[in-house]
């Protein structure tokens, strides 16, 4: 349904998970895809997998949270395949993340998240923005949370403060923007499968409205319409992806 031959989209953080599962979404549907990861066997992997496919895919390691790494990556891929039409901003769980009380915490345990979540958006727009605007063209999504949007007892407030900074953030970028052709929308994500065994996740989805947990493939979904023409009017906004989890 939603045709993205000809355009070149990068997703974050896309060597396991949701991301990898957007990249592979993208691919189907016809974009080139630049797989970024920290770790490059990770986005090797997604490389690969698109290829089997029969879709068209590179691998772009670098860290999101490093700029002038953002820059450089964001430049080849230019090179390689063309720049930037779409970004998802996919990275956002730094590794060991941990679940701790706020008052158990430090100035040290909060700078992972914010730097993934709230700076990793901000590189990675800051990076492709000018040529999307140039190009009249252009689509930002953002993978946020739940956790980004309604208050939570589970030890995640540093996560959500990245989270709910990249919202907000993202809200100001699509109205700098909306005059440009280019979208800036957000997924606030509710809880995603990843673990094989559907037992070790029973009770999780038990939890869930609909009665499971989301797919990556679930995410990609909504990043096709996203992504696609036919989202053209839709900027700005935060949509809740959750099963009916949280609902607006
Ligand atoms: N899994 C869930 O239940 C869930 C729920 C809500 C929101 N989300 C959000 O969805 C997104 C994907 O989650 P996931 O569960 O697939 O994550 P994941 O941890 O399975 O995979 C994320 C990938 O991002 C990479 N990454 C981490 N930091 C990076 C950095 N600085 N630069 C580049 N790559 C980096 C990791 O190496 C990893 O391969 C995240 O933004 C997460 O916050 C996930």
């Amino acid at each position: 349904m939603f045709d993205l031959s000809g355009r070149i989209a990068l997703v974050t953080g896309a060597g396991q998970g949701v991301g990898a599962g957007v990249a592979r979404g993208l691919a189907s549907r016809g974009a080139a895809v630049a797989v970024n990861d920290l770790h490059e066997d990770r986005a090797k992997a997604t490389v690969d997998a698109i290829g089997a496919a029969g879709g068209q895919a590179m691998a772009a390691a670098f860290d999101v949270g490093d700029f002038e790494a953002v820059v450089a990556g964001v430049r080849r891929v230019a090179g390689a395949l063309r720049p930037v039409d779409v970004l998802v901003n996919n990275a956002g769980i730094p590794a060991g993340m941990g679940i701790k009380a706020f008052r158990d915490t430090t100035p040290e345990d909060w700078r992972p998240y914010v730097d993934v979540n709230l700076y990793g958006v901000m590189n990675c727009c800051r990076a492709v923005i000018d040529g999307m605007c140039e190009r009249s063209w252009g689509r930002v999504i953002t993978i946020s949370s739940g956790a980004g949007t309604v208050g939570l007892s589970l030890g995640v407030s540093p996560y959500a403060a990245g989270k709910g900074g990249a919202i907000s953030f993202m809200r100001h970028l699509a109205l700098e923007c909306a005059r440009y052709g280019v979208t800036a929308n957000t997924i606030a994500l509710g809880l995603i499968n990843n673990q094989s065994d559907p037992q070790a996740t029973a009770h999780l989805a038990r939890s869930i409205p609909v009665g499971r947990l989301g797919e990556p493939e679930d995410v990609a979904a909504l990043v096709l319409y996203l992504a696609s023409e036919a989202a053209s009017w839709m900027t700005g906004q935060t949509l809740q992806l959750n099963g009916g989890n949280v609902t607006t």
